[in-house]
């Protein structure tokens, strides 16, 4: 018997076959309502928009578009829900439903992160094995403490606040909507949700997840539409906490019209992290950390790490061996389990990246993208870096929210710790040492919500999460996220 010969091309670049996810067991309504009062309605005027999948361009569903009427329709449905039901069923009751909606999420894991991964171009590898996981991980936790309130808040009372309006945006669609909701309703509030016009899809299947637990109707009201929308909600007078995740820009908008009514408020903006990479760290660990803390999500993250910072003596080993690094990344079909970065959010959000990099180039930066051929359609970018910035180039000062990192170099610890501090925002950072003083003297010294430890962009239901400066005001999870639902009395 004569035996094949296989011939070995060891000159040949390695190269991953496709392992492409399945999509046939999704079901996506050619056209969604709005979720009010338990149940889909179409807005009243019958305006409507469409979501894209950004990696094919193509339409994905009919988007109800709310008006003021719908707005007040939702806003409406979730005061009766919370006066007459809610804020008169035990906390264990209430505990009961986000439990379920916790487990449905888990039975549902894959449809969602098939979904979240179509509608706003993030690899599945996250969204399976991070944003949906996350999202129900929320839900859990939060209903844990439903009944537990007492012993979050020792010799105090506890008291709802009512109808909380909440509006979230495209990065992570899902766990957004789970940040927002789990703890508003296990503390006793009803809800108005608003999610990012680009990436509707995964909150109104939580819709139906929320109609499939058996709600009572009204508690949670999920309504889709663009700014106009949330800034109805933002203004609306029965409206009395909002809570808000996107732009620093949105969030000035927000904190204006609220001042001077009595609503509380929750504002969870925009950053520019710094990642600080000592010369005793470990380096490819780090180099693994840097790349994690900018590339994951393509960059569209608020804590992502876009600022890094390394000691001088190691600048030069560690940027070629993040340039080496780069160059593995693959960039492609956000559905295939090798995708490492997947399609950008919208035209408009590409767009903004490549201002961007027209203004590093023009001010001098030093541009570095690995070789890497993107698909024709839809919209992409590749990794990026920029040197020879300095602490005043936009680059490095400007929130970019796309796969775009900006390096400086630095000599001493106290050198560092005054540049990372010099940016108006503060909601995360990254310190890279293996001296555990060290980190201890930095970590304290960075005026930021977050800050990670030879690690980044690690997030648990269970830590608090927010900013200072212009990153916003509150806090998100642990026990500080129950503190933003309640009246302590
Ligand atoms: P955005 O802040 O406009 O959108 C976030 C959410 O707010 C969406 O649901 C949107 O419909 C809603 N919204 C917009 N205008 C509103 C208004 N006047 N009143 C009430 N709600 C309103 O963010 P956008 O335009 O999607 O992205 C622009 C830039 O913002 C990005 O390039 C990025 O730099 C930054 N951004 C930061 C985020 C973060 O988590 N830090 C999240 C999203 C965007
Ligand atoms: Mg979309």
């Amino acid at each position: 018997m004569g035996q094949a010969k296989t011939k070995i091309n060891f000159d040949s670049d390695w190269s991953y076959d496709p392992a492409p996810q399945a999509t046939d067991f999704i079901k996506l309504q050619e056209r969604y309502g709005l979720y009010i009062d338990g149940k889909f309605k179409p807005s009243e005027n019958g305006r409507s928009f469409h979501t894209i999948n950004p990696a094919t361009e193509e339409k994905l569903a009919e988007v109800s578009e709310a008006s003021e009427k719908d707005v007040n329709r939702a806003v409406r449905s979730a005061k009766e829900a919370y006066e007459k039901v809610w804020s008169k069923i035990s906390p264990k009751e209430r505990g009961k439903y986000v439990y379920r909606i916790a487990r449905l999420i888990q039975e549902r894991a894959r449809e969602f992160a098939v979904i979240e991964t179509m509608d706003g171009g993030k690899p599945i590898r996250e969204s399976r094995d991070i944003d949906i996981p996350l999202a129900a991980a929320h839900f859990f936790y939060y209903a844990g403490w439903a009944d537990k309130l007492d012993y979050a808040f020792p010799g105090r009372k506890t008291k709802p606040l009512g109808v909380a309006g909440q509006i979230i945006p495209w990065n992570f669609p899902l766990l957004m909507a789970a940040w927002k909701i789990a703890p508003a309703i296990a503390t006793g509030n009803t809800v108005v949700l608003k999610p990012a016009e680009t990436t509707p899809l995964t909150a109104l299947k939580l819709a139906e997840v929320i109609q499939e637990a058996d709600l009572p109707p009204g508690v949670v009201n999920i309504i889709t539409g663009a700014g106009e929308t949330g800034s109805h909600l933002v203004n609306h007078p029965k409206v009395n906490k909002i809570a808000f995740t996107g732009s620093t820009e949105v969030g000035k908008i927000i904190q204006k019209s609220l001042a001077g009514t009595g609503k509380s408020y929750t504002l969870e903006l925009g950053g520019k992290a710094a990642n600080i990479i000592f010369e005793d760290a470990a380096i490819d660990q780090a180099v693994e950390g840097i790349i994690n803390g900018i590339f994951f999500n393509q960059g569209h993250v608020c804590c992502a790490g876009s600022r890094l910072f390394v000691q001088e003596s190691i600048a030069d080993e560690l940027l070629r061996k993040l340039q080496d690094r780069m160059a593995t990344l693959i960039v492609g079909d956000p559905l295939d389990k090798n995708s490492d970065i997947g399609a950008i959010n919208s035209k408009d959000q590409l767009e903004k990246i490549k201002f961007f990099e027209k203004i590093g180039v023009k001010e001098g930066g030093s541009i570095y993208q690995p070789d890497c051929t993107l698909p024709k359609k839809g919209f992409w970018y590749p990794p990026t870096l920029f040197t020879d910035v300095s602490q005043s180039h936009r680059v490095v000062q400007e929130e970019i929210f796309g796969p775009v990192l900006a390096i400086q170099t630095f000599r001493t610890v106290d050198e560092v710790i005054q540049k990372a501090n010099n940016t108006p925002y503060g909601l995360s950072g990254g310190v890279w040492t293996e001296k555990g003083s060290k980190y201890f003297k930095v970590t304290k010294a960075i005026r930021a919500g977050v800050i990670w430890a030879n690690t980044f962009n690690k997030f648990d239901p269970a830590s608090p999460f927010g900013g200072y400066k212009e990153s916003g005001v509150g806090r998100e999870g642990g026990i500080s996220g129950l503190s933003a639902y309640v009246e302590l009395v």
